[in-house]
């Protein structure tokens, strides 16, 4: 019922019901997409943590299936949590996951597949040989969320598992020849001692000079690294070089290095797993992304936690950070479409983009900015892009922005969630400022409204694009063509359904004109049980 579940969406990936957190053990096998996701069989609140298991065959429609994995075991009673899928040389998947023990020490499990000649890969099978890692010489409350292994030059198996030691944030290294018996290195792959516990880890290669995604285990020449980790309530990563035959990483700048940190989203976007397409070559990264209600809410909803849209994830040309892009195939989804072509908008003025479902939408636009000379200086002491967002909301009129959407937006726009850029003289250049206004997306008072915001690395004399998908309660944006992604949660309570309305703003001083606009309709996915699985259209 549309009216009774405002905020549930339409095609990004959430169970039936009930709470779920991390994406785990994505993976392609045999023609299928799997996505198992930490779940809740029994409530909208974490607990009786288990592998839900849900299988596609293009990544936008789902069909959701038994769970895979059941805390019931001495080694995960208290609950199957996080972990990752690794294709194995023979051809099979298997899979890799932290058990909370019956003394809620974190220990590391392997489970098969029953039958690999099952496509839908249906039951799993723990091993008899569980746990396969134990926390020995480390806290057991602080060793888990094993990766997709890799194979080194020796062949041997090599996966991280993420930890604290001494407080400071580590990733374990352990090795294998059979994927059974895992003996942990004396070297951690990394570690911090500017962060606290890394959660869900993950460690994989990038091309430098191609546009498609590397399997795992691809080393060598025109190969960075990529590793990330989740604290703090975000996902940060690092890039560099890792040495096959020392297991050395070797990154700079490192975790904590700067003040600007580079995400994988400045919003709410977490635990998230990337894995390997081997039908398209591409990286693909999928995150939970949290709702920004209360306890209650979700308990009324009685639903917490979706999934992004799966992103293509790439090193960006200048070899110093990653772009993401949203899969090809949601685009599938789009229906309606309405456009605009040079257009100018004056300072300070606003107007709608009609014709299409607010609440349920894909927007691309362009902007062309005017001459920059008279651009505002960056305010000193406010580097913090996150602050200067929230210091200077979308209603904070400038020269040259704040321009850009507002979406989720009531008739009135008393209810509007504000995307835009505001661009900046820095020391020497432009800086181009990327923010997700939350301030004013609901009357309701108890939902967190923060503002995000982020740098954009593009120059602003070429044209600067955005691309947000809004879908009922969440919006994801990418600025830049995928440079700086900021996800938010909202509440509308008028703004919803047909009552939401999409706009352009600019209040800056200083016209801007749009170059491109192109706004379309979202269909829904399908996402349905199997029994209840309609015919393919
Ligand atoms: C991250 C996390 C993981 C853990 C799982 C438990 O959100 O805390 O570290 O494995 O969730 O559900």
């Amino acid at each position: 019922d549309p009216v009774k579940q405002p905020y549930r969406t339409a095609f990004h990936f959430q169970p039936p019901k009930n709470w779920m957190n991390d994406p785990n053990g994505p993976m392609y096998y045999k023609g299928i997409y799997h996505l198992f996701y930490q779940y809740n069989p029994y409530s909208a609140i974490w607990g009786n943590i288990s592998w839900g298991h849900s299988i596609s065959y293009n990544l936008v429609d789902w069909i959701d299936i038994e769970l895979a994995i059941s805390p019931i075991e001495s080694y995960d009673i208290n609950g199957c949590w996080s972990g990752s899928a690794t294709i194995l040389a023979e051809g099979n998947p298997a899979i890799l996951y932290t058990g909370s023990d019956f003394k809620n020490r974190q220990v590391q499990n392997l489970a098969m597949p029953k039958n690999v000649l099952d496509p839908y890969l249906r039951e799993w099978i723990k091993s008899d040989h569980n746990p396969l890692m134990a926390p020995i010489g480390v806290d057991p409350q602080f060793f888990r969320d094993p990766t997709t292994a890799w194979q080194g030059p020796d062949k041997k198996w090599r996966v991280v598992v993420g930890s604290q030691i001494n407080g400071h944030g580590t990733a374990l290294l352990y090795q294998s020849d059979d994927f059974v018996k895992w003996t942990r290195s004396d070297r951690p792959l990394h570690f911090s001692n500017k962060t606290g516990m890394w959660e869900c880890p993950d460690f994989y290669p990038v091309s430098v000079d191609g546009v498609n995604g590397l399997d795992t285990s691809v080393q060598g020449k025109n190969v960075k690294h990529v590793l990330k980790a989740s604290f703090n309530d975000h996902d940060y990563y690092i890039i560099g070089i890792y040495e096959p035959e020392t297991d050395r990483f070797s990154v700079s700048p490192d975790f904590m290095d700067s003040n600007v940190q580079l995400r994988y989203d400045y919003g709410i976007f977490y635990a998230s797993k990337t894995f390997y397409d081997s039908a398209k070559s591409r990286r693909i990264l999928w995150a939970w992304v949290t709702e920004a209600d209360g306890k209650s809410d979700d308990v009324d909803k009685g639903w917490s936690g979706l999934q992004s849209i799966p992103r293509s994830i790439l090193l960006d040309k200048t070899g110093k950070q990653l772009s993401q892009w949203p899969i090809e195939e949601i685009e599938k989804l789009r229906a309606k479409e309405v456009n605009l072509e040079n257009k100018v908008v004056e300072g300070g003025t606003t107007f709608e983009i009609a014709g299409i479902t607010s609440s349920q939408a894909d927007v691309e636009v362009s902007f062309v900015l005017p001459n920059l000379h008279d651009a505002e200086l960056l305010p000193p002491g406010l580097l913090d892009p996150q602050l200067l967002c929230s210091k200077r909301n979308a209603s904070t009129e400038g020269v040259i922005g704040p321009f850009g959407l507002l979406v989720l937006a009531s008739k009135d726009l008393i209810e509007h969630t504000a995307v835009f850029f505001r661009v900046f003289k820095g020391h020497g250049n432009f800086v181009v400022l990327m923010c997700s206004d939350q301030s004013r997306s609901s009357l309701r008072e108890e939902v967190d409204k923060s503002s995000f915001g982020a740098f954009v690395d593009v120059d602003p004399t070429d044209k600067i694009s955005l691309r947000s998908l809004i879908d009922h309660s969440i919006i994801e944006s990418f600025g830049g063509e995928g440079k700086t992604c900021i996800t938010a949660r909202v509440y509308p309570k008028l703004a919803i359904d047909k009552e939401s309305r999409l706009y352009v703003f600019n209040n800056g001083t200083e016209s801007i004109t749009i170059a491109n606009l192109s706004a379309w309709s979202m269909k829904g996915a399908q996402i349905f049980p199997l029994h209840k699985r309609r015919k393919p259209q």
